[in-house]
Order: structure tokens, then C-alpha cells, then sequence
């Protein structure tokens, strides 16, 4: 099964110069939680904004090169990454992006974790265009506002309809 998790702004936005255009704990806490023992793949561009294997899960790199830590999977194409995806169909493969990353596996993610952040930001790259009547929506949660969280937010989880 192949999963998308990430957050974007009240108008699609999801980065700033490599990194993310926010601080919020509460989905820091969320992402942890939601990728925890599932193999999580990344973007090259989204990998080096952390730039270590993330603990408790298996670390996937989508990449052209190969200079990475100990601990990450570096696959080489899209082709290679849907084949590993087949071959495990028990398991749960998370995409943590970017944009690019995002785009290329669309028309295959089966479940989206999308936490949507009710602010708005500067940055330079957004989330593409998802078409959610393919999906239908299964949680919609609102998250923690407080000192440490500013912005309002909800953590939603849409799955593709079967037919
Ligand atoms: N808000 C959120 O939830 C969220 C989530 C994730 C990321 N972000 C933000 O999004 C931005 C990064 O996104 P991005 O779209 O610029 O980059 P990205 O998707 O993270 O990485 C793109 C890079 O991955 C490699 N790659 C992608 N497809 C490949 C393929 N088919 N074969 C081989 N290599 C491939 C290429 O780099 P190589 O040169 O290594 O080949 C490509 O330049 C950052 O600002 C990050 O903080 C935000």
C-alpha cells in the first residue's frame, strides 16, 4: 500500500528554500506517530532537510546519487520503488514528498495523510493538484493550538474509492 503524509498551507504550500515555511510540534508529533514502523520514502531535496534515517522505520531515498548515511535505501528510479511497493503488499509505504516526489506517484497513492494548516506562509514549492473527488475522506481531526502551536490545523485521512 502507498501512502502520501504531508502539510500544507491554506494555499497548497508545503516548502521554503528546503525546508518547511513552519513550526508546529503538533504534527512533528503526528508524523512521527503516523510513520512510526512503516518504510517512509523521500525525495532527495525532503531527505537532506533532516539528512538522517529517521529511528523505527526503514528509510527509502529517491535519488540519482548515492553519497547517503548508513541506513538509507537509495532507489534509482520510480520504476525500481513500484516494484519493491508490489512485492510487499502487506506493508505500508509512506511518502514523506517533496513536490516532485509527490507528483510522480499520484495516480498510485492509495491513502492520504494530509494535515492542513489554516495560516498562510512564504515559500517557493506546493503541493500538486490532488483530485479528491477520487478519495474519500475517513478522519478529520483538529489538532492542538496552544503557545508551542499557533496556527489551527486538522489532521485528515482520505482512501482512494475502490471503484
Ligand atoms: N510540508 C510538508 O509536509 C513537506 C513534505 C516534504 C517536503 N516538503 C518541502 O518540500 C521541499 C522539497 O520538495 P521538492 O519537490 O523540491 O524535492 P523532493 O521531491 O524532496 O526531491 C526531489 C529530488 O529527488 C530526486 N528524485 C526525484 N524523483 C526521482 C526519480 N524518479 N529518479 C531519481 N531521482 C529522483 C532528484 O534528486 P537527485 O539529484 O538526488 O537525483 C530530485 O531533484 C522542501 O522545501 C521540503 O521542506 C514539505
Amino acid at each position: 500500500m502507498l501512502s502520501f503524509i504531508w502539510a500544507e498551507d491554506a494555499n497548497g504550500l508545503i516548502g521554503a528554500a528546503g525546508q518547511l515555511p513552519w513550526h508546529l510540534p503538533d504534527d512533528m508529533h503526528y508524523f512521527k506517530q503516523t510513520t512510526m514502523g512503516n518504510t517512509i520514502i523521500s525525495g532527495s531535496r525532503t531527505f537532506r532537510s533532516y539528512n538522517r534515517p529517521l529511528p523505527g522505520r526503514e528509510n527509502i531515498v529517491v535519488s540519482s546519487q548515492t553519497d547517503f548515511p548508513a541506513g538509507i535505501e537509495v532507489v534509482s528510479s520510480i520504476a525500481r520503488l513500484c516494484g519493491i511497493i508490489a512485492e510487499n503488499p502487506d506493508k505500508e509505504y509512506i511518502v514523506t514528498g517533496g513536490a516532485n516526489l509527490f507528483s510522480q506517484l499520484l495516480s498510485q497513492v492509495d491513502r492520504l495523510y494530509r494535515t492542513k494548516i489554516d495560516a498562510t506562509f512564504s515559500g517557493d514549492t506546493y503541493m500538486p493538484a490532488i483530485d479528491y473527488s477520487l478519495f474519500d475522506q475517513i478522519k478529520s481531526v483538529k489538532g492542538v493550538v496552544d503557545a508551542k502551536n499557533k496556527y489551527p490545523h486538522t489532521f485528515e485521512v482520505f482512501e482512494r474509492k475502490t471503484n
